[in-house]
């Protein structure tokens, strides 16, 4: 939990802690470092019911994973408390990703909001219902920057960016945590997966990962370092290899960069059996040998697997694992359980229970999953609908009036409270309306779109094609819902598709015929009333996508913060020896931080506060300032996100032709402007090089600052960085 600002945990609570230590057998510390899962609702196997109440009751296991509930989450810590030698108390987790009860749009639609006050309030509704219900640890944020769309943990992430990806871990971690863990509305936060989980080869769950030190350090763990900067309480390890040595076992990610260059003081947790998966990698001989591989790699605590528990007695009698990590890890964890307030209140105040989403939070999350929407054509003005219409509105698709669009990883409340459907909010959101339905019949449906003004095309990705272990070869639309949006279209009336999915798609072979698209995610629990706001534009759809739209799965991987190549496409040119596909168009279906408004807006060029900057100066933390001015020149106010990007054209390390480094949402009247103030640092004018040790530098020379609305910016300035 090491924040600037605050000490440590295991320094606040340091003599607790080692008085405590002092009284515990090798078998009580052991079982600090063993989790169980009371359900087997998210991973391979069964639960551990049996094994988690014997265990509780003996003291010889420190967190339970997968139960809610004030009144079960008490009867179990009191046979923890109440009953074991010690009376440790437990920790309760879940993956409380986005929403316990109140179901919020899906990580990667948060991400397009491209507003850290979106996964703020998340975090804090969902903190506040999970705690009440027992929950004091959520396994969130994940913060696994990838540009996979066929990996289904893409919908958890925040896209391609890095720093989009850092910026959202920092909010939804303080989201979560607050300032003092031990509240009653407050949870743990953990930071997964660590680390590069993203980069899987193939986009296929669990995949190998091999990568560059230069690119795990510039690509994959900014994020991992802001949170950890911001405090966060626990890191989960990830179940891939990172360049051959599985991350559940190496020590230069776990222990070299996060807990000895890092200062990371919490607690890591491994991923759902993946301590006994070192044995599957190939890594480990055999259970013992696969505890003693993650607890010396600096692994803090196994969920679900039992090696280290089982085999921790035998491998420090051997000599082959040492006390002073056992107690290390063993401090971490009783160090988190202080901070959470456990010793001195073990139990959840029944009475207080949050029972189900609150209007407050239903306006939040509904606010929250019109934000995230993003706009990605509107040709010819078909949105926004007339919301004082009287005409008729067609509204078809197999989500037409689907009830179900948590999207994946939806907390305990995906199954008690639906989705708002969008043919009702439609109903409401137009009430003078005549609005007819359709679903997924592509004759009914366009029959319906023959005798309505307008149709609203709902299609997209059921949510379990979305998720863990939900990877994609083909990333087009599912089976008939590109000849449904034919069908409409061959109608020639006025439609718009509204695109419910976890992933970018490939949306080639249709997009082209429709005149209207938005690209609306899994909202969660206020779906359909969410997408009407935008729909009738009482929220005016704002978002940007933080992910690029491959053209074609041939074209995966395609991102926007590519390196040049030596031979870089030039669309006008018709050079044949360069870095193109011969049957592909260049570049993707759509771009990072590509979003519509119903209005219009302009940017100026970048004004920098200064030519100039040293090498030194920047080290010694001097910030320039860079000014964009943007204007609203449409008739609607509206809302844009202005990007700015740098790009260092000459360094010892290839750079990204564009990187995000800074955004504002801003909302403005029709003709009104507003000058915007960016500022640059060391932390992104320079790179990391392929030292393993860590080696960051800047570079002298020029560097090319963008602004715009997307990263295709070409306003630039250029900065003089001076030795
Ligand atoms: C799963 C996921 C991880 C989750 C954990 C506990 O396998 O990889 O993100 O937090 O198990 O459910």
């Amino acid at each position: 939990m090491h924040r600037p600002d605050r000490p440590h945990p295991t320094e606040v609570y340091e003599n607790e802690v080692k008085e405590l230590l002092s009284r515990m057998t090798v078998e009580e510390k052991l079982g600090q470092l063993q989790q169980l899962t009371w359900t087997g609702d998210t991973g391979p196997g069964g639960g551990q019911t049996e094994e988690v109440e014997r265990a509780a009751r003996a003291g010889l296991l420190g967190s339970v994973l997968n139960l809610h509930g004030a009144a079960h989450t008490n009867t179990l810590q009191r046979m923890a408390v109440e009953e074991s030698r010690l009376g440790i108390p437990l920790v309760f987790g879940l993956d409380v990703i986005h929403g316990f009860w109140t179901t919020f749009p899906i990580p990667l639609a948060q991400a397009s909001a491209f507003d850290p006050e979106v996964v703020v309030r998340d975090a804090e509704v969902s903190a506040k219902e999970a705690r009440s219900n027992g929950i004091r640890w959520t396994f969130s944020p994940m913060m696994d920057v990838t540009h996979e769309p066929r990996w289904g943990r893409i919908a958890e992430s925040c896209g391609e960016d890095p720093y989009l990806n850092a910026v959202l871990a920092v909010a939804k971690t303080r989201g979560y945590q607050g300032d003092d863990l031990a509240a009653d509305d407050r949870v743990a936060a953990c930071a997964k997966h660590f680390v590069a989980y993203g980069g899987a080869e193939g986009g296929r769950d669990y995949n190998t990962v091999d990568v560059s030190e230069q690119r795990l350090r510039n690509h994959y763990l900014p994020p991992f370092k802001a949170a950890v900067d911001a405090g966060v309480a626990t890191v989960m390890a990830a179940f891939n290899t990172v360049s051959g040595v599985p991350a559940h076992g190496n020590p230069h990610t776990l222990t070299g960069i996060l807990k000895e260059e890092w200062g990371f003081d919490g607690v890591v947790v491994s991923d759902y059996t993946g301590v006994e998966e070192l044995i599957a990698h190939g890594y480990a001989a055999d259970g013992a040998d696969a505890a003693r591989l993650a607890l010396t790699a600096g692994l803090d605590m196994e969920m679900v697997s039992t090696r280290i528990a089982g085999h921790g007695e035998q491998l420090l009698a051997d000599g082959l694992i040492t006390e002073e990590r056992l107690d290390d890890a063993v401090a971490r964890v009783l160090a988190l359980k202080f901070a959470l307030g456990l010793f001195d209140h073990p139990y959840t105040d029944e009475s207080a229970a949050i029972d189900e989403p609150t209007p407050e939070a239903r306006a939040a999350a509904r606010d929250t999953g019109a934000r995230s929407m993003v706009l990605l054509k509107n040709d010819g003005g078909v949105l926004p609908l007339d919301a004082t219409s009287s005409g008729t509105i067609a509204v078809v698709g197999p989500f037409a009036d689907h009830t179900d669009l948590h999207g994946t990883w939806a907390g305990p409340g995906c199954r008690r409270f639906p989705s708002a459907g969008l043919l009702d909010a439609v109903r409401a959101a137009a009430p003078d309306a005549t609005v007819t339905h359709a679903g997924a019949d592509a004759e009914a449906a366009a029959e319906a779109a023959r005798a309505a003004d307008v149709t609203v095309l709902a299609v997209g990705e059921e949510p379990e094609l979305s998720g863990e272990a939900a990877v994609r070869a083909d990333i087009a639309l599912p089976e008939g819902q590109a000849e449904l949006i034919a069908a409409v279209a061959a109608t020639g009336k006025p439609f718009v598709v509204v695109l419910l999915n976890g992933r970018p798609l490939t949306i080639g072979d249709w997009v082209d015929g429709v005149p209207a698209l938005l690209e609306a995610w899994h909202p969660g629990i206020e779906a359909g009333r969410a997408i009407a706001d935008v729909l009738f534009g009482a929220v005016a759809p704002g978002g940007k996508l933080p992910v690029s739209f491959p053209r074609a799965v041939g074209q995966i991987p395609v991102y926007y913060n590519r390196e040049s190549t030596g031979r870089p496409h030039d669309p006008r040119s018709d050079e044949k020896y360069v870095s193109k596909y011969l049957d592909l168009a260049d570049g993707p279906q759509f771009v990072f931080g590509h979003g519509l408004s119903y209005t219009t807006f302009t940017t100026g060029e970048p004004v920098l506060g200064q030519p100039s900057v040293g090498v030194g100066e920047l080290g010694d933390g001097q910030r320039i300032d860079v000014r964009v001015a943007v204007t609203n020149t449409g008739e609607r106010t509206g809302d844009e996100v202005v990007q700015l990007y740098v790009h260092d054209p000459v360094a010892s390390i290839a750079q990204p032709v564009r990187r995000l480094r800074g955004f504002e949402r801003v909302t403005l009247a029709p003709g009104e402007s507003r000058e915007l103030t960016f500022t640059l640092g060391a932390d992104d004018l320079g790179f990391w090089t392929n030292d393993q040790s860590g080696r960051y530098v800047i570079e002298p020379g020029a560097i090319d600052v963008y602004a715009g609305t997307s990263s295709r910016a070409e306003a630039r300035a250029t900065l003089t960085v001076t030795r």
